[in-house]
């Protein structure tokens, strides 16, 4: 299984950590080009490679950390994605100087709408409640799991993804499918977006 990561600010480095610490090796590509990223690369430890977005975006999981309003520039040129998973951390909300302001999507999913551009890819969301200092933060909090929320249309691709958050120490919960993900993960408005949540055995 292979792993690239598109976006290598705050939660694609989280994200990257992580994956670090499992010993689970991926590429992280960003908009100015892999010769930006060396001494980030290199903080996060053996198994994270900077790459170009085309090389990021072949993995057999792809992540989506950018800005919601960067995204479809982002992808674009990136097509076919061939089955590939890609977990969309993004949330629809840009900073303002009146603070956060969501995108209108029409009472739609966001990742919905990140599914209906990536034809052929299975589009899971994920990694997109926890604000990034949680997110990169031990999952193995006070000796409990952190929780991750999990949702999307694609059954198999959502028992793949919630594989790879156990693997990585945090707990998976399979909310189902993209409307129930806008109801309860989707940022703003969710009543789960934001909340750090710890699950004790
Ligand atoms: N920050 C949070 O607490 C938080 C929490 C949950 C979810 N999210 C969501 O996660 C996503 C990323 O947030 P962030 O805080 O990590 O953002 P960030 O720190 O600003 O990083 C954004 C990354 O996206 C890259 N990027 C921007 N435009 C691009 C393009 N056209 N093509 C390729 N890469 C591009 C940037 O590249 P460069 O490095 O070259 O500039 C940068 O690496 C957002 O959708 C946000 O809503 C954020």
């Amino acid at each position: 299984m292979t792993i690239g990561i598109i976006g290598a600010g705050n939660i694609g480095q989280a994200i990257a950590k992580h994956l670090a610490s499992a010993g689970i090796p991926a590429s992280i590509a960003n908009n100015r080009g892999p010769g930006s990223l060396s001494s980030v690369v290199q903080k996060l430890g053996a198994g994270i490679t900077a790459a170009e977005m085309k090389v990021a975006a072949k993995a057999d999981i792809v992540f989506l950390a950018v800005p919601w309003s960067a995204y479809e520039d982002a992808v674009a040129g990136l097509a076919p994605w061939g089955g590939r998973i890609v977990i969309d951390a993004m949330n629809a909300a840009s900073l303002g100087p009146d603070g956060l302001r969501p995108f209108d999507l029409g009472g739609r999913a966001s990742s919905q709408i990140v599914a209906e551009r990536l034809t052929g890819a299975r589009v899971v969301k994920a990694f997109n409640t926890l604000p990034a200092a949680a997110l990169a933060s031990d999952p193995k909090a006070d000796g409990g799991r952190r929780v991750l929320f999990v949702s999307g249309d694609d059954v198999s691709a959502r028992q793949e993804v919630a594989h790879l958050i156990d693997r990585l120490g945090f707990v998976a919960i399979d909310l189902g499918d993209f409307e129930m993900g806008r109801r309860l993960q989707q940022f703003p408005g969710g009543p789960l977006a934001g909340i750090n949540m710890v699950l004790f055995p």
